[in-house]
C-alpha cells in the first residue's frame, strides 16, 4: 500500500496514476469519494452543512471506481460522474463535507474497503495519517502555491474551461486553509512520510523519486 497526501494542485492525481500503472497497483481517488458524498447530498437536498445527515448519504455511497487508461472513472450507481463531481461547485462542496467528523468517520469503512487486499496507490488528505496508518511508503506531495495555481489553471483551460491564474491562486489558499485548519483530520504529513516538493519538477521526475522508493522497500 502506497499514500500519497498533500495540498490540492500539488499533482498527486497524476502522480498517482502514473505510480499505479508503473507498479501494477490499484488506485483509490479519495477525494472523488468526498466529491461524490457532495454530489449525491445535492442531489438528496441533503445540506452540505448538515453531518449527521451527510453520514447517512456517505455510509449508503453506492461509488464504483474503474481505471480505464489514463482516466479513473467514478460511477455513483449507473451513473459516470466522472465530469459531474469536478465542478467548482462540488470541489467547494467536498471540501465543506469534507469537515463533518461524522463524514469522515463514516468514510473510513469505504475506503479500507476498496482498498482491501493491497497493491493500491491511494491519494487524499490523511490517507497515511488515519486512514492507512499501516501503509509501507507514504509520501506528502507538495508544491509552491503560484506552481499550484499554474498548473491548475492549464489543466482547466485544456479542459476547455479557461479560468483566471489570480483567482485559482486565491482559491487554493482558500481551500488549503479550510483543509489544514480543520478541527479532524487536518491536512498534516504523517511522521514517517517521505516529502516530495514537485516545484519544478517534470512529471517523469516525480514519478520516478516515488517509484525508486517505493521499489526499495518492497
Ligand atoms: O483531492 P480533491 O480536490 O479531489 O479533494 C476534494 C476535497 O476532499 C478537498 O477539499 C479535500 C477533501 N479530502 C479530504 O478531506 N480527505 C481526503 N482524504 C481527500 C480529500
Amino acid at each position: 500500500m502506497v499514500t500519497i497526501d498533500g495540498p490540492a494542485g500539488a499533482g498527486k492525481s497524476t502522480v498517482a496514476k502514473r505510480l499505479a500503472r508503473a507498479l501494477g497497483y490499484r488506485l483509490l481517488d479519495t477525494g472523488a469519494i468526498y466529491r461524490a458524498v457532495a454530489l449525491a447530498a445535492r442531489r438528496a437536498d441533503v445540506a452540505w452543512t448538515d453531518g449527521p445527515a451527510l453520514a447517512g448519504v456517505a455510509a449508503a455511497l453506492p461509488i464504483e471506481f474503474a481505471f480505464v487508461g489514463e482516466v479513473n472513472h467514478v460511477h455513483l450507481g449507473d451513473e459516470d460522474v466522472s465530469a459531474a463531481i469536478r465542478t467548482p461547485e462540488i470541489s467547494s462542496g467536498a471540501s465543506q463535507v469534507s469537515a463533518h467528523p461524522e463524514v469522515r468517520t463514516a468514510l473510513l469503512a469505504l475506503q479500507r474497503r476498496l482498498a482491501a487486499g493491497g497493491g493500491v496507490v491511494v491519494e487524499g488528505r490523511d490517507t497515511g495519517t488515519v486512514v492507512f496508518p499501516d501503509a509501507g511508503a507514504k509520501f506528502f506531495l507538495t508544491a509552491s502555491p503560484a506552481e499550484r495555481a499554474r498548473r491548475r489553471t492549464a489543466e482547466l483551460t485544456a479542459a476547455g474551461r479557461p479560468a483566471d491564474e489570480a483567482a485559482v491562486l486565491a482559491e487554493i489558499h482558500e481551500r488549503d486553509g479550510r483543509d489544514a485548519g480543520r478541527a479532524v483530520a487536518p491536512m498534516v504529513p504523517a511522521e514517517d512520510a517521505v516529502h516530495v516538493d514537485s516545484t519544478g519538477k517534470t512529471l517523469d521526475q516525480v514519478v520516478a523519486e516515488l517509484e525508486a522508493v517505493v521499489r526499495a522497500r518492497s
